[in-house]
C-alpha cells in the first residue's frame, strides 16, 4: 500500500514535517499516492537530495503536454512564456542560459543593491511602525514581508519607481487564488505583466539602465539571450524571488517572535549572528518546500535499496533534506548557534559548524538568487527587530498553530503574521 499526501490539507501546509519524518523512517526515498490520482518519489534524505540534484540523469524539461490545448487567450500566453525559463532547461541549453545569467548576476552587482534594500527597508519598517502606532496591530506579511522582496526585485528588473506600484499589485494577484478575486482579474494581472515586461525589455534595447536586468538585456556573448528568452527570465526572476524570499522574512520573524532567547542573542551578537539566524530559518523553515520537479531518464539506484524507475516524477523535499536527523542534531530545534561564526561557537551547545543546508538547492540550478536573498534577510531582520530602531516593540497577536499556510508541495511560509504593539492585549 502507497502512502498517501494531499497537499491541499492545510494541517499538512501548517505542519509537514510529521509526515515527511514518517516518509524518512520507509527509506531516503518513497513512492507515494497524490490525491489528484497520480503518484511521484518523494526524496527526503539529505544525502540523497544533493545527489539527485547534481545527477544529469533526472530532467528538469517538463514531460509533452499531449492533447493540452494550446494557449488561446493573451492570460494563457503570458503564463506559457514561463515555461521557457531556465529551470524547466537541462543542458546544455540549461548552460548556456545559466552561463549568460550568471556573467550578469555578478556579487559586486548584488552587493551594489545593499544600500537600495537598506533605504526600502527603512521605509516600510516606518510604515509598519505608523501602523502599530495608529491601529495597534500590523501584519508583517502583507506590510513588510510581501513587499520588500518585489520592490528589491524591481531594482533588480530596473523598473521605474513610478511603476513599482503597479508590479506590486500584479505580482500580488497572480499569486492570489482565482476566486479570492473578482472573476477576471488574475488573468488581467497576468496580460498586465506580460505587456510591461514586453515594453520593459524594448525600452532597455533602447536605453540601457544600470540595473541588473539591464546587463543581461545587453550580453553579448553566444548571441545574448533573445527577447522571449528576457521575457521567461523577467517573469522567472520575479517569481523565483519573491515568494521565496518573502517565506524567508516571514518565516524567520515567526521564529524569532516565538523564540525570544534567540531574539535577544541576536540582538546583542550583531550582523554575525542576525547571518546566523537567517541560516537557520532557511534551514528549519525552508522556503521553497521542494524543488521543481524532475523525472528520471533511466533507472536510478539511490543505493539504501532504493531504486528508481525510468520516467519517474520526482520531488526532492528540501524541507525534509534539511531535517534529516543524520546531518542535523535535534533537526526540530530552532538554534542560529549552528550557523554561528567561530568566535561565537566556543558558547554554543554545537561544537562543530553544521552542515550546509539545502534550502537554495544544490548541482547546476543552484539557486541564482542566493546571495541576494541572504542580503534582504540581513538587512531586513535587524531593522525590523533590532532594539532602538524605528520599530516599537510588539509581540505575536496570534497562536502560531492556527497560522494558515499556503497549501501544496512548493513554497511553505506562513501567509499572516499579525503583530500588536507590546502591552497592547491585540
Ligand atoms: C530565500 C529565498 C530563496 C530561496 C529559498 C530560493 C531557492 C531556490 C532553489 C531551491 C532553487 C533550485 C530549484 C530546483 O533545483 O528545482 C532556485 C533556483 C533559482 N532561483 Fe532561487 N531562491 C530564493 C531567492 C531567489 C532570488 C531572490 C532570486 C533572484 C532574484 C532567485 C532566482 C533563482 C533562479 C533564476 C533560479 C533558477 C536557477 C537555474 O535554473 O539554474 N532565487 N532557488
Amino acid at each position: 500500500m502507497l502512502d498517501t499526501l494531499d497537499p491541499a490539507d492545510p494541517s499538512f501546509a501548517r505542519d509537514p514535517y510529521p509526515y515527511y519524518a514518517h516518509l524518512r523512517t520507509t527509506g531516503p526515498a518513497a513512492r507515494v499516492a497524490l490525491a489528484n490520482g497520480t503518484d511521484a518519489w518523494l526524496v527526503t534524505g539529505y544525502r540523497q537530495a544533493r545527489e539527485v540534484l547534481a545527477d544529469p540523469r533526472f530532467s528538469n524539461v517538463p514531460p509533452r503536454a499531449a492533447g493540452r490545448p494550446k494557449p488561446d487567450s493573451p492570460a494563457q500566453r503570458a503564463r506559457g512564456c514561463l515555461a521557457r525559463h531556465m529551470l524547466n532547461t537541462d543542458a546544455p541549453d540549461h548552460t548556456r542560459l545559466r552561463r549568460l545569467t550568471t556573467a550578469a548576476f555578478t556579487p559586486r552587482r548584488v552587493d551594489a543593491l545593499r544600500p537600495r534594500i537598506e533605504q526600502l527597508t527603512a521605509e516600510l519598517v516606518t510604515d509598519v511602525a505608523a501602523r502599530l502606532a495608529r491601529e495597534g496591530t500590523a501584519d508583517l506579511v502583507d506590510a513588510f514581508a510581501f513587499p520588500l522582496p518585489v520592490l528589491v526585485i524591481g531594482e533588480v528588473l530596473g523598473v521605474p519607481t513610478a511603476d513599482r506600484a503597479d508590479l506590486r499589485t500584479w505580482t500580488y494577484q497572480v499569486g492570489s487564488p482565482a476566486d479570492a478575486l473578482p472573476a477576471g482579474a488574475v488573468d488581467r494581472a497576468w496580460t498586465s505583466l506580460h505587456g510591461y515586461f514586453t515594453a520593459l525589455i524594448a525600452r532597455k534595447r533602447r536605453a540601457p539602465g544600470d540595473d541588473l536586468f539591464s546587463a543581461l538585456v545587453h550580453d553579448e556573448a553566444e548571441g545574448g539571450l533573445d527577447d522571449g528568452e528576457l521575457l521567461a527570465m523577467a517573469f522567472l526572476l520575479l517569481f523565483a524571488g519573491y515568494e521565496t524570499t518573502m517565506n524567508l522574512l516571514a518565516s524567520a520573524s515567526l521564529l524569532l517572535l516565538t523564540h525570544p532567547a534567540e531574539l535577544a542573542a541576536a540582538r546583542q551578537g550583531g550582523p554575525a549572528r542576525w547571518a546566523a539566524v537567517a541560516e537557520e530559518a532557511l534551514r528549519h523553515a525552508s522556503p521553497l518546500e521542494g524543488t521543481t520537479w524532475r523525472r528520471t531518464t533511466e533507472e536510478v539506484d539511490l543505493g539504501d535499496g532504493v531504486v528508481l524507475p525510468a520516467d519517474a516524477s520526482v520531488l526532492v523535499v528540501l524541507a525534509a533534506a534539511n531535517r534529516d536527523p543524520g546531518v542535523f542534531p535535534e533537526p526540530d530545534a530552532f538554534r542560529p548557534g549552528r550557523y554561528a561564526s567561530s568566535g561565537e561557537r566556543a558558547t554554543e551547545r554545537a561544537a562543530e559548524r553544521a552542515a550546509p543546508h539545502a534550502a537554495f538547492g544544490h548541482g547546476p540550478h543552484f539557486c541564482l538568487g542566493s546571495r541576494l536573498a541572504r542580503l534582504e534577510a540581513e538587512v531586513a531582520l535587524p531593522m525590523l527587530f533590532g532594539e532602538g530602531g524605528r520599530m516599537p516593540a510588539f509581540t505575536l497577536a496570534a497562536d502560531p498553530a492556527t497560522l494558515p499556510y499556503r497549501p501544496g508541495l512548493l513554497v511553505r511560509g506562513p501567509r499572516h503574521l499579525p503583530v500588536v504593539s507590546a502591552g497592547s492585549s491585540g
